[in-house]
């Protein structure tokens, strides 16, 4: 078991993951205008772009230059450690997060590199080029935007809220598609948003602008740099049962903390109770 990093340790990470998010944002900025190849890749509705490829590229190599020892989990790449018998620490990387959105030319997207430590997620770095934002987390370190201190919203009731979800790619194969979360917390609440980015959902609760994000199907290079900015910024993470958060299960929520077991509990009957609305 290696150390538990050092505050100067995840300063050094944080400025690493900052410059690998700023020069992918940048290349996705650059490459917007252009025609982009779009392929599917694995169940309908999911695309990869030449761009998404390129911005992962870049940031590999920025890693691969400064930690040549961490492990690395990109989206497009896979599992790569970079040495043998790689430390403890794995960076998790979505060079586009949001690819929909930019394959169809809605801007909202962002490059997400989020750094865990024994399978905690301890360092995040998240950058969106058409607002020019950088969200940047380090455990014990606080979250700013822009250098900007993040802070959870102080909404303390589900019926005075305003949530942001998502659907996974294999919606269209199972019952457990969401669909009847999305409809009943619609109900229950001021709105859901569906902005398409994980990456920036975790980053809108962490900066107050949203109250809370539940997702399903949702992999370890969506959320591990959001999962620091939220607790940095003073929000709550869990499954949605209110147990704790396990990245393998797929299935996270995350609120501003005061209206965290109302959201657990309205999750919980979501199927069975959004029949009844209208009946
Ligand atoms: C997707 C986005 C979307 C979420 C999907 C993700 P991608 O990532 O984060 O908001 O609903 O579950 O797969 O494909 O744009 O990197
Ligand atoms: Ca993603
Ligand atoms: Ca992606």
């Amino acid at each position: 078991m290696t150390n538990v990093p050092s505050s100067d340790d995840l300063a050094f990470y944080r400025q690493v993951a900052a410059e690998a998010a700023l020069a992918a944002g940048q290349l996705l900025q650059s490459v917007w205008a252009r025609p982009r190849k779009i392929r599917a890749k694995g169940e309908a509705g999911n695309l990869v772009t030449d761009a998404d490829h390129g911005a992962e590229k870049l940031i590999l190599e920025i890693l691969a230059d400064q930690m040549p020892n961490h492990a690395i989990l990109a989206e497009e790449s896979g599992r790569l450690s970079l040495e043998e018998g790689a430390n403890d620490y794995l960076w998790a990387i979505d060079p586009l997060d949001g690819t929909t959105n930019y394959a169809h030319g809605y801007p909202v997207a962002c490059v997400s590199i989020g750094l865990l430590h024994q399978g905690q997620p301890i360092v995040g770095a998240i950058y969106d080029p058409f607002r020019a934002e950088l969200f940047l987390g380090a455990k014990g370190l606080g979250a700013t935007c822009n250098e900007q201190p993040l802070q959870v919203s102080a909404i303390a009731k589900v019926s005075d809220s305003l949530l942001v979800s998502g659907f996974a790619y294999d919606r269209r194969q199972t019952l457990d598609n969401n669909y009847a979360e999305f409809c009943y917390l619609t109900h229950l609440t001021r709105g859901v948003r569906r902005s398409g980015s994980a990456a920036l959902d975790l980053a809108a609760v962490a900066s107050g602008r949203l109250d809370g994000y539940w997702e399903r199907g949702i992999k370890p290079w969506d959320v591990a740099a959001g999962i620091v900015l939220l607790l940095e910024a003073g929000g709550q993470l869990s499954a949605y049962d209110g147990k704790p958060f396990a990245m393998k299960s797929g299935r996270i929520l995350a609120t501003n903390g005061l209206i965290h077991a109302e959201l657990s509990m309205a999750l919980q009957e979501a199927k069975t109770e959004y029949r009844t609305l209208f009946a």
